[in-house]
């Protein structure tokens, strides 16, 4: 029998990407969102489709729906996103878990959280391992969607010990691709964005600082095989790609790849950013079977000509 699914935050940069697999890949899914920083445009390609159903909603209220399976992605994503309206933020994080959860539990669906490398906030450990407990600031900036987050896998694993539900934790770690915001304040669609529009380059700090990024395709690939482990796998697993760079390798990659002259500028960095995030993936190449296999220059060309097809 075709299996329904529901992806929330399913018109969003990953969400889309995933909805557009699980339709190929056979099943009916019902995608969720409230529009907030996703859009109608970046499922477009399947409004159409007999088996995809698009329905605004905020995952702070409760859902009725009959479904197998739940992909929690609902949440802002980016800084410049999630501290617009960090009340907000954190509600979506934490009522939005409490809903699903209660919907999983309603209709016995698996569910998998979407959650995220900055539970280990600025981290002591390098790289983080899933058993790292994190360092996170409770009262900074960034504290509604990192403690939103953790609050969230915190209700995973009570719905998990209490109520027997069957669960999934990814820690996503920073991911990048077509359908990325392109003002969101992230790195990668920064550097791209200011190179195609010839303007300044902003790095911030020194550009000493690494991230790890992982391409959608590769991200999506861990998540689905996640979804498919036996229900005594829980995770939290971590999905990245462990391969560092620092801000100023991924700047000139950018320009070279874009051919573009725009210039280097140095800006102070933001409070509570992390200096340094790798994931150890070692728990997902020994249960999922899976690490990422798109390079960075090929993951780059890809975003770059989505980014080149909507900002001139
Ligand atoms: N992209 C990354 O690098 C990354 C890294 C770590 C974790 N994640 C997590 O993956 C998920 C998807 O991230 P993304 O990069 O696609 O971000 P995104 O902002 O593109 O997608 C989030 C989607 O959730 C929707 N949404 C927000 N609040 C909602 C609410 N209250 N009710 C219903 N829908 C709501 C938005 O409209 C959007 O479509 C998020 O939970 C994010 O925390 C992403």
């Amino acid at each position: 029998m075709q299996e329904r699914v529901l992806v929330t935050g399913g018109a969003g940069f990953l969400g889309s990407h995933l909805c557009e697999r699980l339709v190929r890949e056979g099943a009916d899914v019902l995608c969720v969102d409230n529009f907030y920083t996703g859009s109608r445009r970046n499922v477009q390609s399947l409004l159409d489709s007999k088996s995809f159903e698009l329905m605004r909603h905020d995952v702070c209220f409760p859902l009725y729906v009959e479904v197998d399976q739940i992909y929690n992605l609902a949440c802002p994503a980016s800084p410049i996103h999630y501290q617009f309206d960090p009340v907000q933020t954190t509600k979506t994080s934490v009522h939005g878990a409490i809903n699903m959860l209660g919907l999983a539990k309603r209709v016995k669906a698996k569910i998998l959280q979407a959650s995220t490398s900055e539970v280990y906030g600025d981290p002591e450990v390098h790289p983080q391992v899933e058993s790292y407990w994190g360092r996170v600031n409770p009262i900074g900036l960034r504290s509604c969607y990192d403690e939103g987050k953790r609050c969230a896998e915190t209700l995973f694993f009570d719905y998990w010990r209490q109520h027997h539900l069957r669960v999934k934790v990814v820690r996503i770690f920073n991911t990048y691709g077509p359908r990325m915001h392109p003002n969101d304040g992230r790195v990668v669609s920064n550097f791209i964005v200011q190179a195609l529009q010839g303007k300044d380059i902003t790095i911030y700090g020194t550009g000493q600082q690494t991230r790890s990024f992982c391409y959608v395709d590769d991200l999506l690939d861990a998540m689905m095989r996640t979804m498919r482990t036996g229900d005594d796998f829980t995770g939290p697993v971590n999905i990245g790609n462990p391969g560092e760079f620092t801000m100023l390798e991924l700047a000139e990659k950018v320009l070279s790849l874009t051919g573009s002259r725009s210039k280097l500028v140095f800006a102070p960095l933001p409070a509570d950013d992390p200096r340094q995030r790798q994931p150890d993936i070692s728990l997902a190449r020994d249960k999922l079977g899976w690490e990422p296999k798109v390079t960075l220059e090929d993951g780059l060309r890809e975003t770059i000509a989505y980014f080149r097809s909507i900002v001139a």
